[in-house]
């Protein structure tokens, strides 16, 4: 696919990005499991990863009763098949999440996974849950997950910030016969602890500790609207940045601190962002309001995990701004859809900007961007972040079908600041 510059873009822009919040999306449905009775999902994202969630529910035993097909009642089974084969395609909150939640159950499940998510790594979540009594086959995907209906709680330390691994552990202490406590390195984005809250768990902060209270009863079911992805509003907000006099107003955005800390990072380099909250529930949902403005070079290296997912997209505004940025601390990046620190480095170095890498980060000298044709690594936040680069120059990336897996109406969206074609 090919991202150009556009002669006449708009000036003004306002609108929903039509992107629900994925991490969001996910939980909607696989909390369902903890509930009894019927919840209602609206705004659900339809991409790739969350309907392999959904499907998974289905094969669960769930039902589903759909008013449309992003909106629909969700009723959890029962009973749960004694055995089952997950298909998670590219999506590690799919199988992370789903790993927590059966290894409560006595049962066989079967997790699958594409090529990709077949090389991240799952020992880190296969480590708590067996000392709480559950048994994997293997640390990487496919894996058998032996479930066990009397875990037992644990006191853990997670080496890595991760709020996959977190949630995993609370949904499988939720279910367990005794309390546990997770510390983690770093807070991690913490939706789990706020959704479940919301529904009546017992999660509560000791020093840096969560102590998770298994549940007595099951949770209240729940209506949930989903607002629009904070990680795909990430693509807008650099767009909007690095063109020449351009405004935009994306409504209806999640707004949650832990999600937002990269539009922070892009303020503190000069970006002119604001917000309005307009909901605070949960979790905030408001405004985005941002303006094109000169950026400085910066250097990032604490709270990794609140910005995992905007690293891409930040890069490329690294590479627009004026003098050196660095990102440190973030081998995480290694383990992503892709090998995300190699995937943006040979990506910007084909484009001509200065790229250091280190094995925890990247060093970016602000540059003029020379077109080029480049790879999406099969990563659908690498593709998304390149197509920045047509806002400049010319881009040719290859392998953008994987855009669904979050996306799937960015290239539309994306229209609005640059000219996207097929190849010529
Ligand atoms: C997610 C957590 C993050 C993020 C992923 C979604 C979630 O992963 O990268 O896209 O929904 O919990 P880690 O928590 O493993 O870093």
């Amino acid at each position: 696919m090919i991202f150009s510059p556009k002669p006449d873009s708009l000036k003004d822009l306002e609108f929903d990005l039509n992107a629900p919040d994925k991490s969001l999306s996910h939980r909607s449905v696989i909390f369902s499991f903890l509930t009894q009775g019927r919840s209602e999902i609206e705004n659900f994202l339809l991409s790739l990863d969350t309907l392999a969630t959904l499907k998974i529910a289905q094969a669960l035993g769930a039902k589903i009763e759909y008013k449309r097909k992003d909106h629909f009642f969700i009723t959890p089974p029962s009973h749960l098949p004694s055995s089952l084969a997950l298909q998670c395609l590219n999506s590690g909150t799919t199988m992370r999440l789903y790993a927590g939640l059966l290894s409560a159950k006595k049962g066989e499940f079967f997790f699958e996974g594409d090529e990709s998510l077949s090389k991240r790594p799952m020992q880190r979540i296969r480590e708590p849950l067996e000392q709480m009594g559950a048994s994997f086959s293997s640390p990487y995907a496919p894996f058998l997950l032996r479930g066990n209906a009397n875990l037992c709680g644990i006191d853990y330390f997670s080496p890595v910030a991760s709020a996959q691994v977190k949630s995993a552990f609370i949904l499988a202490t939720l279910q367990a016969q005794s309390q546990g406590f997770y510390q983690e390195k770093e807070l991690s984005r913490d939706h789990t602890e706020r959704f479940l809250l919301h529904l009546g768990a017992s999660l509560e902060k000791e020093q840096d500790k969560i102590k998770i209270t298994p549940l007595k009863n099951p949770l209240s079911n729940y209506k949930i609207r989903i607002p629009s992805d904070p990680s795909s509003a990430m693509f807008f907000v650099v767009a909007t940045l690095i063109s020449s006099h351009q405004n935009l107003k994306l409504k209806n955005v999640l707004l949650n601190p832990t999600r937002i800390y990269a539009l922070e990072i892009l303020r503190q380099m000069g970006g002119k962002i604001q917000y309005e909250i307009k909901e605070r529930d949960f979790e905030e949902i408001g405004d985005i309001i941002v303006s094109s403005s000169e950026l400085r070079g910066i250097r990032v290296d604490s709270k990794i995990a609140w910005l995992i997912d905007e690293i891409p997209a930040l890069c490329i505004a690294f590479a627009c701004a004026r003098g050196v940025s660095q990102i440190r601390n973030a081998q995480e990046l290694r383990v992503k859809e892709s090998d995300r620190l190699r995937a943006i480095s040979k990506n910007l170095t084909q484009l001509g900007i200065r790229v250091e890498e280190f094995e925890d980060g990247l060093e970016i000298v602000g540059g003029e961007f020379q077109s080029a044709k480049i790879s999406s690594f099969g990563d659908h936040r690498i593709a998304m972040s390149f197509a920045l680069v047509g806002i400049r120059t010319r881009v040719e990336i290859e392998g953008v079908e994987c855009i669904g897996v979050s996306f799937p109406l960015f290239l539309k969206q994306f229209e609005h600041f640059v000219e996207v074609k097929e190849k010529e």
